[in-house]
């Protein structure tokens, strides 16, 4: 028995039709994967179940109740549960609130909060997801973005529910992280729940889907069974077109002199951090969660403090006070929360893009208009950004299209250094490869990059070097020829 019809949904934005007719079934009890590129209309459509944007027109039945009021209310009464795409937390308030928010457990007359109960639910589900290691009373705000998402991720998994939607909810786990979510995910699929699971990795899919639902422009194009596919004919069904090479990293660039330098980079976590990077060069920087991958960007980019450290850019002496300082000196950054800390949601794509580097379109001082919106369409071009206008506020696009603003962004400040920190975050296999051309460009034109990923076949495909970090430590520099998976694994774990 279907537990979820959704018929005909139709939702229209001024200027582009995010669902066009959309129709979905859900068996009680069945996992099913919804994929398609960025912007093809999943968030909307799970909005749409949730409550959260009422549709133009169409139907939802979810275990036999026909939907009537389309707010968040009558879902969640009706046993819906939702992680979304973007994160969505209390940062002053407690691990422990932000799984409870709304549900908080209370005693005695006074209904005061009672917190040893509250703290000790929390610590059992934190525990499940592999957040066993923090306290409960920790203010969401501390934690690292992947600690984040797990955090989002267990609060759907405290409620009651029939139906849970998780709208790509690994984009900043790694691979261990992914597989409690998993586990996770079979426990609650054999109690019954039905879950739809959003997510652009698709080896994933192949784990945890019992099926899988293709939409493209806004249309579903085809529901198919896992065990009858294989990711060349889903990457079809998204794309349209076959993509030959995941991972174009070009072999042919000439690694050239030392471009930036860290050395005994120290805060109280990080213990004496040195790597370098080169003309040219890919450098990853691979860690678990919690190793200190995003403390060394946040060094690098003064919005950390550090205990001491030399770094050099261009050999020249390079002591950021500011964070504007990493820009004059030629250091771009890319960060893995784009919500908080990479795009401003409600200015628009153009003002997004060329915010960071006003300067270019205004030698004499006098902002050259033109040239600036010429400049952030052919970046909208380039990196394929789906946006029905460039004036729209950057927070009506999709994810992924957020997260080619971001990279935009930073690359038109042409700087000498790139970090980029989780840079394909919720972009679709095919944008994927656009930003890995451009990371090629940047090589290209004798720039060094900083890559710091969670994806092991990404790093290991666009990097030539890896440091592999763990509990703030470097363990291991490890050269292109001797790239394995076991190898990084080996030294994340600290062996
Ligand atoms: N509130 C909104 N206002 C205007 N347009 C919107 C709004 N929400 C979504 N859209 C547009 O609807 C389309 C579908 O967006 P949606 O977020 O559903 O895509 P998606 O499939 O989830 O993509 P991604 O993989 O990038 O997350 C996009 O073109 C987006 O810009
Ligand atoms: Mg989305």
């Amino acid at each position: 028995m279907n537990i979820l019809e959704m018929k005909d949904i139709t939702k229209a934005f001024p200027g582009i039709v995010a669902n066009d007719r959309v129709s979905l079934t859900l068996e009680k009890g069945e996992v099913l994967a919804l994929i398609g590129e960025n912007g093809a209309g999943k968030s909307t459509l799970m909005k749409i179940l949730s409550g959260a944007q009422r549709p133009d027109s169409g139907t939802i039945v979810i275990d036999g109740q026909t939907l009537t009021g389309y707010n968040t209310r009558e879902a969640i009464d009706l046993g819906i549960g939702i992680v979304y795409q973007e994160l969505n937390y209390l940062g002053a308030l407690s691990i422990a609130e932000n799984l409870y928010i709304g549900r908080i457990p209370v005693k005695g007359r006074l209904k005061k909060i009672d917190y040893p109960t509250l703290f000790a639910k929390a610590k059992e589900i934190m525990q499940e997801l592999g957040l066993g290691h923090l306290d409960p009373a920790t203010p969401v705000e501390q934690l690292s973005t992947a600690e984040k998402q797990l955090v989002e991720i267990a609060r759907a998994f405290t409620r009651e529910v029939k139906i849970l939607v998780l709208d790509e909810p690994t984009s900043a786990l790694s691979d261990t992280e992914t597989e409690d979510l998993f586990k996770l995910i079979r426990s609650f699929k054999q109690r019954g729940v039905s879950i739809i699971y959003i997510s652009h990795r698709l080896n994933e899919i192949f784990e945890v889907a019992d099926s899988v639902m293709i939409m493209r422009d806004g249309k579903n194009v085809a529901r198919r069974r896992i065990a009858d596919t294989c990711t060349d004919e889903l990457v079809r069904d998204m794309v349209g077109r076959e993509i030959k090479d995941m991972y174009p990293k070009r072999q042919d660039i000439a690694i050239g002199k030392e471009v930036f330098r860290v050395k005994n980079l120290r805060t109280n976590f990080l213990k004496d951090v040195s790597f370098d990077v080169r003309e040219g060069e890919v450098v990853g920087l691979f860690g678990l969660m919690g190793s200190g991958r995003t403390e060394i960007a946040n060094c690098i980019m003064a919005v950390r403090k550090y205990d001491s450290a030399e770094m050099t850019v261009d050999g020249a002496a390079y002591a950021p006070k500011k964070p504007h300082d990493a820009l004059d000196n030629g250091i771009a950054y890319v960060p893995p929360e784009r919500k908080s800390d990479g795009i401003t949601a409600v200015l628009s794509v153009k003002d997004n893009i060329t915010i960071a580097n006003l300067r270019k379109f205004a030698p004499k001082g006098i902002m050259n208009l033109k040239q600036e919106m010429a400049l952030a369409r052919d970046w909208v071009e380039k990196l394929n950004i789906k946006v029905p206008q460039i004036l729209a506020p950057v927070e009506t696009l999709s994810g992924g299209n957020q997260q080619k603003v971001v990279v935009a962004k930073e690359l038109n400040t042409e700087p000498k250094v790139m970090i980029l920190n989780e840079p394909t975050r919720g972009v679709d296999v095919g944008a994927k490869v656009e930003i890995y051309n451009l990371i090629n460009d940047l090589c290209d034109s004798r720039k060094a990059v900083l890559m710091i990923s969670s994806e092991l076949p990404e790093i290991m495909a666009m990097a030539d070097r890896i440091f592999v970090l763990h509990e703030g430590r470097i363990t291991a520099e490890v050269p292109k020829s001797e790239f394995s998976q076991e190898t990084l694994l080996k030294y994340a774990i600290g062996g």
